[in-house]
């Protein structure tokens, strides 16, 4: 079959964001456009050439069209096998899983996790490189600029692949195996988490409901939730992946996973909920009458990890994102291990994960995981509470109530500014920036502002810097108001503002995050004047 050198143009918008590049479905059909960026993949990650490159995504449309491409390009520049998730599948976690296992020198995983799907919805492409993790900013900053000078890229044609079919195909010198896209992720689950104390909770009556919103966790949830753990088949909804996921937004939060939140809500509901977003990184957790905020899930997960047969005895550390709620924090101290505090996007864990200094991470996001793999991992953090679940048998609102007497409680809220204009989402960051050095010392409703900072980071392991990521105005232990700019976003600006306020052990605990949050929603009104500068009376969206 010919290898053909193709020319092409440049495109300049292909920075890749907070997690790969991500643009509408229409962006990527553009003549050459994903192949330029491939090209550039290939042209500067050379180990990938002779090695393995794992290839899947989160099935969503133009997913099957974009891993021709990739399979097509991958055989032109030399390498020697790709291995892909049966019918195109591989969620985020399970890619990374398999990148890791086979020893790849890379993946390619198609997504845009939890946006929307569909002809007029959105497409993405990340990065893998060896050990699981995304490409660092180093080498996206280098793929960027390279994608910006390309004039050729090399493709073969006239492939043909079954990617339904398991098993190894060989073509043009390039081995193509195709793999059962839940196997290797459900053994090395089994290794993790006591599935005997799981499925016995099950059996005695323990009942839980996850919602896979027709995304790529459908099948992993059906294999390990129904087939392995003995749930019955009701317990998993959503659980057929859909090109369009259903027409809904896979996004697991209080707002997109209404219906389950609702159910969660009333008489009828069972002991524990979950769902998770498009490529099965995220995970949302819900008890009888309670959500579980993702900076508290970390910390109480922290708190109980020791427990769970893969992390006995060796729980290091925690490292969670900067806007993420210092709940965490508390733990690490208590426990006496270390507590990293990084930029927002999973790739800034992952040399922590390496190094061994961190265990377990977090993000504000709906996104949790460990060292097992080195992205988040939805399905993870469902199984992991339900083994936390299973060793307590305690309920999950008992677990929360008592975690919350014993640390106090974070309330955390994230408002989001979607599809603002750039002039706008700039205008409402310089404000702040310009201010930060006042306001130290001062005092806002009773709470005294102690530090406020445009939030630089250095990697404590391999020294590299990054700056501007997010502004945040800490009041002490009691508080902090965080402003940074979406870089996941396919339309106009977004701004999100993160709210914490941590209510002491013998204070009011059980309120509303959002009634607990509101004087310092108008603290927060008051100093970045966002609602003025963007004419907006409310966020879009407040998680
Ligand atoms: C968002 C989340 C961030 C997460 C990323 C990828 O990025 O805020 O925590 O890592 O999606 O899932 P953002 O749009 O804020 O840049
Ligand atoms: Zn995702």
């Amino acid at each position: 079959m010919p290898t053909r050198e193709v020319a092409t143009k440049p495109y300049p918008d292909q920075r890749p964001g907070t997690a790969g590049l991500r643009k509408k479905v229409a962006v990527f059909q553009q003549p050459h456009y994903l192949e330029n960026f491939l090209q550039s993949i290939f042209d500067c990650h050379p180990s990938l050439r002779g090695a393995s490159l794992v290839i899947g995504g989160d099935g969503r449309y133009h997913n099957r069209d974009a891993i021709g491409t990739a399979v097509a390009m991958a055989v032109a520049n030399g390498v020697a096998k790709v291995i892909i998730g049966q019918g195109g599948l591989l969620t985020t976690p399970a890619a990374s899983h398999l990148i890791r296992l086979r020893g790849a020198a890379g993946g390619l995983i198609f997504t845009a996790s939890h946006n929307p799907a569909g002809p007029e919805g959105d497409f993405g492409v990340k990065f893998n490189v060896a050990g699981g993790g995304q490409a660092d900013v180093a080498l996206t900053g280098k793929i960027h600029a390279h994608s910006r000078e390309l004039a050729r890229y090399r493709i073969c044609d006239g492939l043909e692949i079954d990617l339904d079919r398991r098993g190894t195909q060989q073509v043009e010198g390039l081995e193509i195996e195709v793999v059962d896209c839940v196997e290797d992720y459900a053994q090395l689950m089994q290794k993790l988490f006591d599935f005997e104390r799981i499925r016995d909770w099950i059996k005695r009556g323990g009942r839980l409901r996850f919602d896979a919103l027709h995304a790529a966790t459908g099948p992993y949830a059906r294999r390990i939730l129904v087939e392995m753990l003995g749930a019955p088949a009701a317990s998993v909804v959503g659980g057929v992946p859909l090109e369009d996921f259903g027409g809904g937004q896979p996004d697991p939060n209080l707002i997109h996973a209404k219906p389950l939140v609702e159910a969660m809500m009333g008489a009828e509901a069972p002991d524990f909920a979950a769902a998770s977003d498009g490529d099965g990184d995220r995970n949302l957790i819900l008890g009888r009458g309670l959500f579980v905020s993702p900076g508290d899930s970390l910390a109480m997960l922290t708190a109980h990890l020791d427990r769970l047969p893969g992390y006995r005895g060796r729980v290091h550390g925690v490292a969670r994102s900067m806007p993420t709620s210092r709940a965490a924090d508390a733990v690490a101290a208590a426990l006496g291990i270390e507590c990293q505090q990084t930029p927002t996007g999973w790739k800034f864990f992952c040399n922590l994960l390496d190094a061994g200094r961190v265990t377990i991470c977090g993000e504000e996001s709906f996104g949790t995981g460990s060292d097992h793999v080195r992205e988040k991992d939805g399905l993870w953090a469902v199984l992991a509470w339900l083994n936390v679940l299973a060793v307590t048998g305690k309920p999950l609102a008992a677990l929360a109530a008592g975690h919350w007497h014993r640390f106090g409680r974070h309330y955390f809220q994230r408002h989001d500014y979607e599809n603002l204009s750039a002039a706008v989402a700039a205008q409402v960051t310089s404000a702040l920036r310009a201010q930060l050095p006042d306001l130290p010392r001062r005092e806002f409703s009773g709470l005294q502002v102690t530090h406020a900072e445009d939030f630089a980071y250095v990697d404590p392991i391999d020294g590299s810097q990054i700056e501007h990521q997010g502004l945040v105005v800490t009041f002490g232990e009691a508080a902090r108001i965080v402003l940074r700019t979406s870089g996941t976003g396919t339309e106009g600006a977004t701004l999100r503002l993160y709210l914490e306020r941590c209510e002491p052990r013998d204070g009011a605990l059980e309120r509303p995050a959002a009634e607990a949050l509101a004087p310092l929603a108008a603290i927060a009104e008051q100093i970045t004047r966002i609602g003025e500068l963007t004419g907006r009376k409310n966020p879009n969206v407040a998680t």
